[in-house]
């Protein structure tokens, strides 16, 4: 089976090196001329840890390609997957324009000589898989005038629930896949595709092995719009727990409870669940804020005023606000202090700084006069080309960051981070404060060690018990 993957970036290069690994022969296409010069060097675009040993081990079973050209390898496909950015406009809609020019291209692409299906793995707004079809229509009819009824495809959709940092596992071993399809040909052809992933009869790539509890994938079947709304439904929901999280951790540090211990003693109930309910800075990255935005403006499409989502989008928007009040409260004056900021990606284990709260924080201090400098070990090579008018100082090592600071603030929870020596740290500052915007640290501990420490959700008081429940 032949498979064309359109669009080489978090989502596309991960899943064409996954579908190359099963044996499929795929085609990764992308219009950054430069993204796909480097693929084809052997260069990695983004920072994913084990893509590149993945796309040496793809490259030698199904084989991978990368090219500029949609149209050859679109009609050598049976299976063509979209996987371009869908980013919000600012009134919060999607931007469907490289998805449409995707869908128009492939139209104009396609030939009788075989049963081709077009798969929306982007994240698209209910009701796109029909206006998918009606661009491949469109842009067969451009092409080849009035013969397009000889042209067969089906249009499905395929939401991807990878997580940036762990996309391999994630690909290889997913917790579910979700098909929506409305004609059977089209769904028959996708189960194909999947099944070495539903059987997990593929070897483990030795870097990225199986876990143990992965025997075979549950894969659900919807229609079309289901398989959409899956996708909106499931980000929304995540989004909304850490905001829970975060509301309770907030109410903690009201009435001097602690929110690790409260958040562990709800997450133990299994109707709650512990994943995803960790008390921080709020969330970001590329999905959570365009998701919730998108399906809020598929509401108003329909006159619903979806309540909870508008809450969700609110109270993340003000968690962000609360390092810098932990700051206010500690520091009094911002202006002309200095501020190191551990971490600038939106999460660990990856460089992407789409909505990174690192940004957001960075943004709000230069704008309240202090000075910021910044230490990430992956991240800042991105963010130096993507924010050149950041006027914040780039440093080699936490250390140095931290060296003569006022105050550090903990923005991502790095691995590095948690070994730090934290006393030769609060000992090089002007004055060891630290916030610890991901509770990555036992404040006894950071106290121990010099630091003026404040989490979120924490309480003041020194606990004699020992840690919370895991
Ligand atoms: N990043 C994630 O963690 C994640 C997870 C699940 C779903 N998604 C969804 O997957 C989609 C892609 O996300 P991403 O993070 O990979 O985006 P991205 O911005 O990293 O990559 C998109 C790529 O598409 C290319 N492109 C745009 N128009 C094109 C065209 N007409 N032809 C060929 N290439 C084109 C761009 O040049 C870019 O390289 C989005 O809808 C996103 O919401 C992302």
């Amino acid at each position: 089976m032949r498979v064309t993957v359109i669009g080489t970036g978090y989502v596309g290069t991960v899943t064409g090196a996954c579908l190359a690994y099963l044996g499929r022969q795929v085609s990764c296409v992308d219009t950054d001329a430069e993204k796909i010069a480097k693929l084809q060097r052997g260069e990695m675009p983004i920072y994913e840890p084990h893509l590149k040993e993945l796309l040496c081990a793809a490259a030698a079973r199904g084989g991978i390609d990368f090219t500029t050209e949609l149209a050859p390898a679109a009609r050598e496909s049976d299976v063509i997957f979209i996987a371009v950015g869908t980013p919000p406009r600012p009134n919060g809609e999607a931007n469907l324009s490289y998805l449409e020019t995707a869908a128009r291209s492939i139209g104009a692409a396609m030939d009788a000589a075989r049963f081709r299906v077009v798969v929306n793995k982007s994240t698209v707004p209910v009701g796109c898989g029909n206006l998918v079809e009606t661009l491949i229509r469109e842009g067969i009819r451009e092409a080849h005038g009035g013969d397009e009824k000889r042209i067969e495809f089906g249009v499905a959709s395929n939401p991807e629930f990878l997580r940036e940092g762990c996309a391999i596992a994630d690909s290889l071993y997913p917790e579910r896949i979700v098909l929506g399809a409305e004609d059977g040909r089209t769904m028959e052809t996708l189960r194909e595709l999947y099944r070495p992933l539903v059987e997990q009869k593929f070897d483990a790539p030795p870097e990225v092995p199986r876990p143990e509890r992965i025997t075979r994938v549950p894969l659900v079947a919807t229609s079309l719009t289901s398989a959409e709304m899956i996708k909106y439904a499931a980000n929304t929901f995540l989004a909304m727990k850490i905001g829970f999280a975060n509301e309770i951790a907030n109410l903690c540090e009201k009435v001097d409870a602690d929110a690790i211990e409260v958040l562990a003693g709800i997450g133990l109930d299994s109707r709650i669940g512990a994943k995803f309910l960790n008390a921080g800075l709020g969330w970001g990255g590329s999905c959570f804020a365009k998701d919730i935005s998108s399906l809020l403006h598929t509401a108003q499409e329909y006159g619903y005023q979806a309540r909870l989502l508008e809450a969700s989008l609110a109270v993340n928007r003000a968690q962000r606000q609360v390092v810098i009040q932990k700051l206010q409260e500690k520091l009094f004056i911002l202006k002309g202090r200095t501020i190191a900021l551990f971490g600038l990606a939106f999460k660990p284990n990856t460089d992407d700084l789409r909505d990174a709260p690192s940004l957001h924080i960075a943004e709000r201090l230069l704008q309240l006069g202090a000075r910021v400098k910044v230490y990430d070990p992956i991240a800042m090579p991105a963010c130096r080309a993507q924010n050149p008018e950041l006027r914040i100082q780039y440093c080699d090592s936490p250390f140095e960051a931290a060296q003569e600071a006022d105050a550090v603030v903990l923005v991502t929870e790095w691995d590095e981070f948690r070994r730090l020596d934290l006393a030769r740290i609060a000992s090089s500052m002007h004055q060891p404060v630290m916030v610890d915007g991901r509770n990555l640290y036992d404040p006894q501990t950071a106290r121990r060690a010099g630091f003026d420490y404040s989490g979120i959700g924490r309480a003041r008081a020194e606990r004699p018990s020992g840690p919370a429940p895991q």
